[in-house]
């Protein structure tokens, strides 16, 4: 998630933009850069790292001037560097952008085709290119040149635009990534965050989907990309800075928790191909052909959703999977080579275990493929190709969107595999990218039911352990969800396999044992249903995970959570949902320090 700050008024603006900035630092980049407007022309001043390397920059390079714009960049297309950085300047045209444009394949070929030449590798100096064209074959102003190059774009975005040819003017566009307008007495800002301006106005206008907003410092001008006026009512921001920064969350991972529809939203952006009915990996381009066995290997929640990956490997390509742990991995002398497709799955890109295993696995000959979140991390650089989830950056220790756009990944994996080798008919890769499209809705409409999780927590907060089952593709769900309790918690809790309970954990059930039980419709329901009525018939209280419209789970639990039905294989993506509400509200009710829970770290990058 990049971070972006817009000025325009009768101060200098950079002071204001990299302070704003700051405030942003919170949600992670990896490069930052400012364009101001003065005398003339705008100058763009930009460093890979931190803000203080842009600091030391400016302090050479001055950007005096009383309109600017500032970004910091979480890299999506285009790895962390100078040129990479944001902003984008072409012709007079300077642009910074938070979110993916989709198409920048074709738009780069029609650029490049019309003679324009590129100085980076990413998709928002596209847009820079298509406004500056626009300006110079006459657009009246900035916002009809701005309005008629969004026409040509597909994404998710939040766009701000300046011209050297109407200074005093930025141009702001928003489809799907956030944005606000602060306004102040003679001056307006603009930014991705209330935590970026908080510190100059309280006077906020929440941009909408759709919102093109012209801004000067004495004028706030908003209609939709036709042109047709929109009024937006000004909010005054009763948050503090803390609370700001949480997006009036009480902690980063309930704010993770809420954003996971649109982090899920994010990683589908661009890669669902429904001319072919297939997924697209971003130009990682599998032989499949070659690939014998997979082998995921990765700790902690990334090996959760490892598990569920086998499923969905072994369901939609039929290709054999094993999954490890990577700190088992690296040290069993494994058998594995050529002919061994791995893949890594780290959040981080950092983790040592992983890193570790993956030089043991190319060390043996195996393919290497990294899925994480952060782009350029040390795993992804190691590996042979990289998938990238787009979570943005997590900050609350225990993973909750990581986790879910790790499922997506993996679904995508599987569709384009399956596809190629002809295990996946089109018809069924139809539904199931039709099912993908579906889940960020879904989703909301679960973590929109915080209210009945925290009822839960507290009826069972005050327990001293839990069990979660699950079968199948549950099973890695009902592990991820005892992984978060305890975590965050401190409570033991154990996931297992529903049907190993009468193996052993049944002694374990009592009326001082809350049971979760993953029991969604399919074909394990029946067999579920039976081990949830085994732990009743024991007084242990059952918390059932159902699929919406079941009549019948309702006489066999103790308290029920309801999700929205979806493709089977998909069904995980929903119901870990309630399990991280759950967790996060028992955590917060024993008063624990949620996002940095005691003797954890975000990523474990020691072994
Ligand atoms: C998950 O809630 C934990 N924070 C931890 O298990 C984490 O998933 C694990 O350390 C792996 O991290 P990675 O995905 O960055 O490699």
């Amino acid at each position: 998630m990049c971070g972006i700050v817009g000025y325009v008024g009768s101060r200098q603006a950079t002071p204001i933009l990299i302070a704003g900035l700051r405030k942003l630092e919170y949600r992670g980049y990896d490069s930052a850069g400012v364009s101001v407007w003065n005398d003339g022309t705008s100058r763009v001043v930009r460093c890979r790292g931190k803000l203080q390397g842009l600091e030391d920059k400016l302090v050479k390079e001055p950007a005096p001037g009383m309109i600017g714009i500032g970004h910091t960049r979480w890299a999506t297309h285009g790895r962390p560097s100078d040129e990479n950085a944001h902003p984008h300047k072409a012709g007079s045209v300077s642009v910074i952008h938070n979110g993916i444009i989709e198409n920048h394949m074709a738009l780069r070929q029609e650029l490049a085709a019309a003679g324009a030449k590129f100085s980076s590798e990413t998709d928002t100096e596209l847009f820079a290119h298509l406004i500056d064209r626009q300006m110079q074959a006459g657009a009246p102003d900035l916002t009809t040149a701005v309005r008629k190059a969004l026409a040509k774009v597909t994404g998710a975005y939040a766009f701000v635009v300046m011209s050297d040819k109407e200074p005093g003017t930025l141009v702001a566009a928003k489809n799907s990534s956030p944005m606000v307008v602060g306004l102040g007495d003679g001056e307006n800002f603009i930014a991705s965050d209330v935590t970026a301006i908080l510190a100059e106005t309280r006077k906020m206008i929440f941009v909408d989907e759709g919102d093109l907003i012209t801004v000067t410092k004495s004028s706030v001008t908003i209609t939709d990309f036709d042109g047709k006026p929109r009024h937006r009512e000004p909010k005054t921001i009763t948050w503090s800075a803390v609370q700001a920064e949480k997006g009036g969350f009480k902690h980063y991972m309930l704010k993770e928790i809420h954003e996971q529809p649109r982090s899920v939203a994010d990683t589908l952006v661009g890669r669902i191909d429904l001319e072919n009915d297939t997924a697209l990996l971003d130009g990682v381009d599998l032989d499949v052909s070659k690939i014998k066995r997979i082998i995921f290997i990765a700790c902690g929640t990334s090996f959760h959703a490892s598990l569920v990956g086998e499923h969905l490997v072994e369901a939609l390509a039929r290709i054999p999977v094993e999954v490890d742990l990577a700190s088992e991995f690296r040290y069993r002398d494994p058998i594995v080579g050529p002919g061994d497709l791995v893949v890594a799955v780290s959040q981080s890109g950092e983790t040592a275990d992983t890193m570790s295993a993956v030089r043991e696995a190319k060390g043996k000959g195996a393919m290497v493929l990294a899925i994480s979140n952060v782009v350029e991390s040390s795993i992804p650089r190691l590996a042979d190709y990289a998938f990238y989830t787009h979570a943005g950056p997590e900050i609350g220790v225990a993973s909750t969107k990581a986790f879910t756009t790790q499922l997506i990944a993996m679904a995508l994996l599987a569709i384009n595999l399956g596809r190629k080798n002809g295990k996946l008919s089109r018809e069924r890769a139809r539904v199931l990218l039709a099912a993908l499209t579906a889940l960020p809705q879904k989703m909301t409409d679960i973590v929109e039911q915080g209210a009945q999780l925290q009822v839960l927590a507290r009826r069972y907060g005050a327990a001293k352990g839990f069990l979660f089952l699950g079968r199948g593709s549950q099973h890695p769900i009902a592990l991820e969800g005892a992984l978060k309790l305890k975590e965050i918690s401190y409570i033991h809790a154990e996931g297992y396999a529903a049907g190993e309970m009468k193996h052993g954990p049944i002694a374990l059930i009592d009326e001082n044992l809350p049971v979760v039980v993953l029991v969604p419709r399919g074909p394990h329901y029946d067999k579920a249903a039976s081990n949830l009525a085994e732990v009743r018939a024991r007084q242990g209280k059952v918390l059932a995970i159902a699929t919406r419209g079941d009549t019948e789970i309702g006489n066999i639990a103790d308290d029920v959570i309801m999700v929205p039905d979806t493709a089977l294989e998909l069904q995980p993506v929903l119901t870990v949902l309630p399990l991280q509400l759950l967790a996060y509200y028992v955590a917060d009710f024993k008063g624990n320090d949620v996002d940095q829970p005691r003797n954890l770290a975000k990523s474990v990058t020691v072994e």
